[in-house]
């Protein structure tokens, strides 16, 4: 499929600026919902999927252009899932800090089998008079005693990817969280489904 411009149908800059720097090999022009005066979508679904099609989709209605959302978040067994999609709306304020204190809160008397946890990610990309195409990632891991490191966004401090070596995602370098993460996954599927 050739584009040669895309909106990424967000407000947060963590998420824009992974989902920017993995898409840098397509040399096309990748808008934020900002740089077109966009709203934020309500995201009123229960799903990853549902949120991400509502975002892609809705923006995509309202410019006309190719938009690509990212709906994602933090699940927690011992938490039978929670946050999850709501893993924005769990932090108070949207401060961070404050919302991996109160998961650290959630999970002081459980056990180190049950801090498992995963980040998912479902990427929607809406395009006028096509079929919205869907793509998913995960990486799994557990949820740290303590915060280690500040690099990321969101919950990165607190989550140990079982794939590394034991330092947390607030610890890992944008390329090393990339190759592994949830929205690199979902991105690579991504641009495969472009590159063909
Ligand atoms: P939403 O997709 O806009 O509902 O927001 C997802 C929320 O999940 C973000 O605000 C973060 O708190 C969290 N999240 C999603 N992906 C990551 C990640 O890669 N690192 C850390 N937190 C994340």
């Amino acid at each position: 499929m050739k584009i040669e411009k895309l909106v990424v149908a967000s407000h947060n800059q963590g998420k824009i600026k992974e989902i920017r720097d993995m898409l840098k090999p397509l040399e096309i022009t990748v808008l934020a919902a900002a740089d077109l005066e966009l709203p934020d979508v309500e995201e009123t679904g229960t799903t990853f999927e549902e949120n991400a099609r509502l975002k892609a989709e809705g923006l995509s209605k309202l410019c006309g252009l190719p938009c690509l959302a990212d709906d994602s978040g933090l699940c927690v067994d011992a938490l039978g899932g929670r946050p999850g999609v709501y893993s924005a709306r769990y932090a108070p304020d949207r401060n961070f800090d404050k919302g991996m204190e109160m998961l650290l809160g959630e999970l002081s008397a459980t056990g180190d089998k049950a801090r498992k946890a995963h980040f998912s990610c479902v990427l929607a990309f809406a395009v006028p008079g096509s079929e919205t195409k869907i793509f998913e990632g995960r990486v799994d891991g557990r949820i740290a005693n303590e915060k280690h490191g500040s690099g990321g966004f969101g919950y990165d401090p607190l989550f140990i990817p079982d794939e590394g070596d034991g330092r947390s995602f607030g610890e890992f370098g944008k390329e090393e969280k990339n190759a592994i993460s949830h929205r690199g996954r979902a991105l690579k599927k991504f641009l495969d489904c472009l590159n063909n």
